[in-house]
């Protein structure tokens, strides 16, 4: 059956994006095999790239991986270069990668360098680093939604997941601190929710997510990773692992919502 002629039908992906070959079922049973479309925004950080690996080793996916530095990709992997603070590069990625994506991670971001640092005090608070900070955590995923959720499939399932953080819940926040990092990571939990809320309007059996990837052993958090308890700091590998179990797991009826690694809920 060819999916362009589904339309009036539910399709249902159950596939695997980290292991099993994929299967795109209607509600009748009827199934179409092929690969699924996968983008990763950020793909040269240490979660995006782990993110990357992980797609490719299910060996079911068409991955693109998009990066400021379009530096080579993993083989197998498309490359292609995205700056999610100038728009023009957003629109330009989109167009490369074309339409009927299943699959977009965010998984740019930023806590540290390029004229930002986490603030101690309020007394540190700086008007340039707090946009800064903002225009990279999110307005820029916020303008990957504009250009790449036109281009999610209508008649089936597909999936749009941002890392956030869960210093970015403002019911968790017992430390104050990290300020334009907080707060921008929360501008994005309610980004997203707002772009769930439409995105229902159009394609239903979508998904649209922030994700929390826990404490990963990166260059974000390097410098921070002192207090970290045992077992607890995570490789990139077992961060992508769990992130893409949690994203497969996710159902319509959970879109909106922040999730951590374990697939727990966490309060807004
Ligand atoms: N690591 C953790 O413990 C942790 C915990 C909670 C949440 N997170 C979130 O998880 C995500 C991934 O973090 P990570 O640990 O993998 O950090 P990372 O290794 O520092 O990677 C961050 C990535 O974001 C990219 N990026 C920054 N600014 C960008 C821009 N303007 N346009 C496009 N890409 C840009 C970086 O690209 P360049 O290489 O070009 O700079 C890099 O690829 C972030 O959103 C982070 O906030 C991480």
């Amino acid at each position: 059956m060819s999916l362009t002629a589904a339309s009036n039908i539910r399709l249902r992906a159950v596939c695997s994006f980290a292991a099993l070959p994929c299967i795109l079922m209607d509600d009748a049973g009827a199934r179409a095999a092929g690969p699924l479309k996968a983008v990763v925004v950020g793909s040269s950080g240490g979660v995006g790239s782990a993110l990357v690996k992980a797609l490719l080793q299910g060996g079911t996916c068409t991955v693109h991986a998009l990066s400021r530095s379009a530096a080579a990709p993993p083989a197998g992997a498309q490359g292609g270069r995205i700056d999610v603070t100038d728009e023009t590069s957003v629109a330009a990625a989109a167009q490369r990668v074309g339409d009927q994506i299943d699959l977009v991670i965010v998984a740019s971001g930023r806590l540290q360098g390029e004229g930002m640092s986490p603030e101690r005090s309020f007394a540190t608070l700086d008007a340039d680093a707090l946009a800064r900070s903002f225009q990279v955590n999110a307005i820029g995923p916020a303008l990957v939604a504009k250009h790449f959720l036109p281009r999610l499939p209508k008649d089936r399932s597909a999936s749009f997941a941002v890392l956030s953080a869960r210093v970015g819940s403002i019911e968790d926040n017992r430390l104050g601190g990290w300020y334009g990092y907080r707060a921008s990571k929360a501008a994005l939990n309610m980004l997203v929710r707002s772009l769930a809320v439409e995105l229902a309007r159009t394609r239903p059996l979508a998904v649209c997510v922030a994700l929390h990837p826990g404490t990963v052993d990166t260059a974000l958090s390097r410098p921070f990773q002192r207090n970290v308890a045992k077992g607890r700091l995570f490789t990139t590998a077992h961060a992508a692992e769990r992130l893409l179990s949690v994203i497969e797991r996710l159902e319509p009826k959970d879109s909106g919502g922040f999730y951590a690694y374990d697939g727990t809920r966490i309060p807004f």
